[in-house]
């Protein structure tokens, strides 16, 4: 069985007051039935490690270099996330895929280098609204995983989530609806079976894309829907709490 996660994207939001505000919030109406995580900019992340020691909440990065250390200026290494206790790191979020040219070779680094430091990997794939609109949907995401499959291994696996965000439905109001979310996870699923039908059962797949307290349940009982991935939604505690209590 494949234990529900909701996870938090801060994106470039917050102050260390907002934050220390949100993770108290969140403490308090920490969830039994699914893991949580959360993702704050890189300069709260100790701050917010240490305030949420003692619980089972897994403190993320938005990012991480795809070089193991050295002149990268600006830059922040798998090996340091580890050192301040991250659990886990995003990977190919189309804002960084968009805004900043991550390419598909840059996402395998940057999971290779999580996996070496015993990070978990959160890869963000999905298609934009063009893309959908010329029915491609299948063949971008299957693009955007297609080195993942071929590269790593079983093992690798295990530390490797997937969230599946159409870049239509992110930060725009406009969700897709649990059938369409639903398709594409199968779909999802179906790719990961190259690598083993193993691996296609265990991995988590999440749906990110205006996930909120009031669309969650819905898209958490879909078969392939293992949790979300929030953006705007994870800001407010209440409503966070409200997606993770879905
Ligand atoms: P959103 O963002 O929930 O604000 O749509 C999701 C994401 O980008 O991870």
């Amino acid at each position: 069985m494949r234990r529900l996660l909701v996870a938090g994207n801060w994106k470039m939001n917050a102050s260390a007051d907002m934050a220390e505000q949100l993770l108290a919030g969140l403490r308090a109406a920490l969830p039994a039935e699914c893991d949580v995580a959360v993702f704050p900019p890189f300069p709260y992340l100790s701050a917010a490690r240490q305030q949420l020691s003692g619980t089972e909440v897994v403190v993320g990065a938005q990012n991480v270099a795809s070089e193991e250390s050295g002149a990268f200026t600006g830059e922040v290494s798998a090996a340091m996330l580890a050192d301040i206790g991250c659990g886990m790191a995003l990977v190919g979020h189309s804002e960084r895929r968009q805004l900043y040219g991550e390419t598909d070779y840059q996402v395998l680094a940057k999971v290779r280098q999580l996996l070496s430091h015993g990070l978990t990997a959160v890869v963000c794939v999905g298609e934009t609204l063009e893309q959908r609109k010329a029915v491609k949907e299948e063949s971008v995401v299957a693009e955007q995983l297609s080195l993942l499959i071929s590269e790593l291994s079983d093992a690798d696996w295990e530390r490797i989530i997937v969230a599946y965000e159409p870049v239509w439905a992110i930060g725009t109001g406009e969700t897709a609806s649990p059938e369409q979310a639903q398709a594409m996870h199968a779909f999802i699923r179906s790719e990961l079976a190259k690598v083993s039908r193993d691996t296609a059962e265990k991995t988590r797949i999440l749906y990110g894309g205006s996930v909120k307290a009031a669309n969650a349940a819905e898209l958490f009982s879909q078969p392939d829907i293992d949790g979300g991935l929030v953006g705007g939604a994870s800001l407010d505690a209440t409503e966070f709490a409200g997606i993770c209590r879905a």
